[in-house]
């Protein structure tokens, strides 16, 4: 996105992924800062949650490199037990929250925050616990520790979520719809902890349909479209003024359901 000597946190370079007979990702090259927010816009279908899910490794892609941090993250050269170690690794630096909060139901909110780094790091019980609690506060809802998910509402379900995937101290934070499947009146407070963390350069990956907050939030905004990237800018010039008829087009049709 800038030119800049310094290793980008997230980069991807000719990335394509195929389903079956179908090219979902074309060859997408991508360049993300540390400490920088990419929102990445396009219609359904057009790709975007099989990209961030190709940045974690859970989808496998078929060509092209991944790098996080510098270390590449698709290894097709490793097997076995050597994989399983290396995705782990990789999994424990990025922390994803879905558009569907997946907490634990059995688990208290607090627990479903510690559960990663007490199985994963071994972390002491009375040091998450201490995590817990500070991550807990920063969504706001320390009050609710106790308390299992079915008593939260959805934004503050998706809290927790960011919560619980801020506890592996990760590099970066992929969001995927994050708050599409909330009611209106509870995005906000999710949008509230997301702008919280690009306060403090998080990096994050941000696949939104929601334009006012991409625009307020990111540094660099890509438009994707049947599995190619269509245009990339900075979010005054791609929200304002695209260059390319498909994304105005785009914006045309969701800043106008929009307002
Ligand atoms: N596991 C899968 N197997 C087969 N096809 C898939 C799979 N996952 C996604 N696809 C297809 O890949 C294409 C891109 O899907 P993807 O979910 O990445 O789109 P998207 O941009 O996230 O859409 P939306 O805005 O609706 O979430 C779609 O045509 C979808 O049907
Ligand atoms: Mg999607």
């Amino acid at each position: 996105m800038t030119q800049t000597t310094e290793t980008p946190m997230v980069e991807l370079k000719g990335v394509k992924k195929r389903f079956g007979d179908l090219e979902v990702l074309k060859g997408i090259d991508l360049s993300v800062d540390r400490g920088k927010i990419i929102s990445i816009i396009g219609p359904s279908g057009s790709g975007k949650s099989t990209l961030l899910r190709s940045v974690n490794n859970l989808e496998v892609i078929d060509e092209g490199t991944i790098l996080l941090d510098g270390v590449q993250v698709n290894r097709p050269d490793l097997k076995g037990l050597a994989y399983e170690k290396h995705i782990n690794h990789i999994r424990q630096n990025m922390g994803m929250v879905f558009q569907h909060f997946n907490l634990f139901p059995h688990l208290s909110t607090l627990d479903n925050v510690t559960l990663a780094p007490r199985k994963l790091k071994g972390m002491k019980a009375s040091d998450a616990r201490a995590l817990g609690m500070e991550l807990l506060e920063r969504v706001g809802l320390a009050d609710k520790a106790q308390v299992y998910p079915s008593a939260l509402s959805g934004g503050q379900k998706q809290r927790v979520a960011i919560a619980r995937a801020l506890a592996m101290r990760p590099k970066v934070m992929l969001f995927d719809e994050a708050t599409s499947a909330l009611d209106p009146e509870l995005v906000e407070e999710v949008n509230l902890v997301m702008k919280g963390l690009a306060e403090e350069h998080m990096t994050m990956l941000i696949v939104t349909h929601e334009m006012t907050f991409a625009r307020d939030v990111s540094d660099w905004a890509m438009f994707m479209d049947g599995g190619v990237v269509v245009e990339a800018n900075t979010p005054e010039h791609l929200f304002s003024h695209p260059d390319q008829e498909r994304t105005q087009h785009f914006l045309r049709k969701h800043l106008g359901a929009q307002a």
